[in-house]
């Protein structure tokens, strides 16, 4: 009778459990009701730039911007919703909203994270996607030009390069990554030795703080406007636009790309560009990349170079100073600075310009995983030799491996001036990439970060060492993360020391200052240092601590 009565019991007790699971994923109708009155001052409503998971058009908006398999897969976490400001004042509501509902938001420009950090959370959460905020506006008599941040790089070379011949900006080769993402962390790219990064050519920033408060650079203060520029805008706020300084490129340059395997020397051409690369000419930028040989066994490297300048003065350097490379009249190509920029994103030679601005990448989508590593003393040749060895075995999957020259502009920053502090004595960056177009039940997947894993063990001993550097817009979940309830400074250091050196500390203060409860916390959040302020309270107070934050 008990068991029948319990039997019963479950029955009723099992489909509401389960009813009570799946509404409690439901986005919240507070929140619904929050956006719908904050939003409908302006002329369009609240539900026509939000996305709930029954809407059809849910998935093909989430997955819009995601290039990497990985995180392509119906396991991967998926957002109580997705918002798509058409405006600022969108972007003020969704922050409010999700603040008083106690909904954690992840902000998404051009979804270029190497772990996806903009778009996936193990908890609860709703996507701010700015991919409808892109308005460009060049100005070329100031040098200048108002750039929102769902605008792609690539739509940003384009119309710098319709406006003007000899104006251009220091940022990525990929062309379809977001300005959000990639200024705010940082951003390296073939200007990097004449110009610096992209974040060091910023002039002025619009951001939506914590409050729902639109900032520019005066009203967010100096700290604000240093770390936003290379520390992460996601930590601080929502940058809905950024003010960039154009650079001077001359109206024709000169590009190179040689390609060199084994056999032809490809290992000590490599020892020796380490010695060269970053002292050359700054106007010169001499990079390489290794990468498996498509339909053939083995690796090559490929030396690229872009030039300010023409060919006959490029000869004369690399004659000068790299006569080992053979580099040869006819392999040098004269065009726009804008026509380089489709050579290096991987566009076939004779591609429209209008390609750059089309939101397609050039290259098919695969599965990846990346990591970073910064040089200060050239790497033995042995070690180089061996490294060669493991990336073209038989058993090694497909990779791509850029070694990116610093020098020039990079020596001239000191590690303070930005959060970015990898300068003046980094002879290149590495970027190490896994590559795999099929995942069998997640076999690839495991085999192949496993084998990246044990690459980048293996250059221990080369590379940036107390703590070991790394890029911050090469993010690494390999190297630590916040926790969902400890998001403890001294935890977080650990990680956080390896993509900031010291001034992960002021970041930090900083996050303490702007956003001391920590709505915007992602899983590599910069966590609040509230240090600072029991200081100042302390001495207020004296000592009496209980009333200190
Ligand atoms: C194929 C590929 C090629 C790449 N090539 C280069 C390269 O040549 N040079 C280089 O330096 N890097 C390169 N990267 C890395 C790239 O710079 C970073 O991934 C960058 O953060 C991407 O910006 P996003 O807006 O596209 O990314 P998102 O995934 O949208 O964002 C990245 C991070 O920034 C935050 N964020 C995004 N928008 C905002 C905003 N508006 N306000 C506040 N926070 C925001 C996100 O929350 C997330 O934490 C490449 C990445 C890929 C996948
Ligand atoms: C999502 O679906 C709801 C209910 O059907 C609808 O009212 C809303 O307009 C849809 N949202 C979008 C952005 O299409
Ligand atoms: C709102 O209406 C104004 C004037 O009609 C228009 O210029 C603006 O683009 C509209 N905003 C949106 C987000 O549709």
């Amino acid at each position: 009778m008990l068991n029948k009565i319990l039997k019963t019991l479950l029955l009723i007790y099992i489909p509401f459990h389960l009813i009570l699971t799946s509404s409690s994923s439901l986005v919240p109708q507070s929140f619904i009701h929050c956006l719908a009155q904050k939003v409908s001052s302006s002329n369009v409503s609240a539900l026509s730039v939000m996305y709930v998971p029954k809407n059809s058009s849910y998935m093909s908006i989430l997955d819009y911007t995601i290039h990497n398999l990985r995180f392509l897969t119906p396991n991967t976490p998926k957002p109580l919703a997705i918002i798509t400001p058409l405006d600022y004042s969108h972007v003020q509501a969704t922050v409010k909203c999700c603040k008083k509902s106690g909904l954690q938001i992840r902000i998404r420009s051009g979804g270029h994270d190497y772990e996806g950090m903009s778009y996936i959370s193990e908890v609860p959460f709703v996507i701010l996607d700015l991919n409808k905020l892109r308005s460009i506006s060049i100005d070329t008599e100031d040098n200048s030009a108002w750039v929102e941040s769902g605008a792609t790089i690539g739509e940003l070379y384009y119309w710098i390069a319709q406006k003007s011949p000899i104006h251009g900006f220091p940022a990525g080769l990929c062309p379809t990554i977001g300005i959000g993402g990639h200024v705010s962390g940082g951003g390296v790219g073939n200007l990097i030795r004449t110009y610096g990064l992209a974040a060091d050519n910023v002039i002025d920033a619009h951001i939506v703080d914590v409050h729902g408060q639109i900032l520019d650079r005066k009203s967010m203060g100096t700290d604000l406007f240093w770390a936003i520029r290379g520390g992460g805008g996601a930590s601080f706020g929502v940058i809905v636009a950024w003010k960039i300084k154009l650079v001077r490129v001359p109206p024709i340059v000169t590009v190179f790309k040689l390609t060199k395997t084994m056999k032809e020397g490809a290992v000590d051409l490599i020892y020796k560009w380490q010695y060269v690369a970053h002292k050359l000419s700054e106007d010169l930028l001499f990079r390489i990349t290794i990468s498996s040989r498509i339909g053939m066994p083995g690796i090559e490297a490929t030396f690229g170079s872009l030039f300010l300048g023409r060919t006959n003065q490029l000869q004369k350097i690399m004659q000068e100073s790299f006569p080992e490379i053979g580099l040869r009249k006819e392999d040098c190509i004269e065009m726009s600075w804008i026509e380089s920029v489709l050579q290096f994103a991987g566009y076939q030679r004779g591609e429209s310009i209008d390609s750059i601005k089309n939101r397609i990448n050039p290259l098919p989508d695969g599965y990846f995983k990346g990591k970073s590593d910064l040089v200060h003393k050239a790497v033995p040749f042995e070690a180089l030799k061996e490294f060669w060895k493991r990336c073209s075995d038989a058993n090694a999957p497909i990779i791509h491996i850029e070694l990116h020259p610093y020098g020039g502009r990079m020596n001239e920053i000191s590690e303070s001036e930005t959060p970015y502090p990898h300068r003046k004595d980094v002879l290149y960056e590495i970027l190490y990439l896994v590559l795999w177009m099929k995942d069998k039940n997640g076999e690839s997947t495991q085999k192949n970060i496993n084998w990246i894993k044990e690459l980048y063990e293996f250059m221990t001993p080369y590379v940036s060492k107390g703590p070991r550097g790394a890029i911050w817009n090469i993010r690494d979940l390999d190297l630590g993360a916040n926790g969902a309830s400890d998001t403890s400074y001294s935890k977080a250091k650990a990680w956080g020391s390896r993509y900031f050196k010291n001034n992960f500390k002021r970041l930090a203060v900083i996050k303490g200052e702007v956003d001391p409860k920590n709505f915007f916390y992602y899983e590599q959040s910069i966590p609040p240092l509230v240090l600072h302020a029991k200081r100042k309270c302390r001495r207020a107070n004296f000592n009496f601590l209980d009333k200190c934050p």
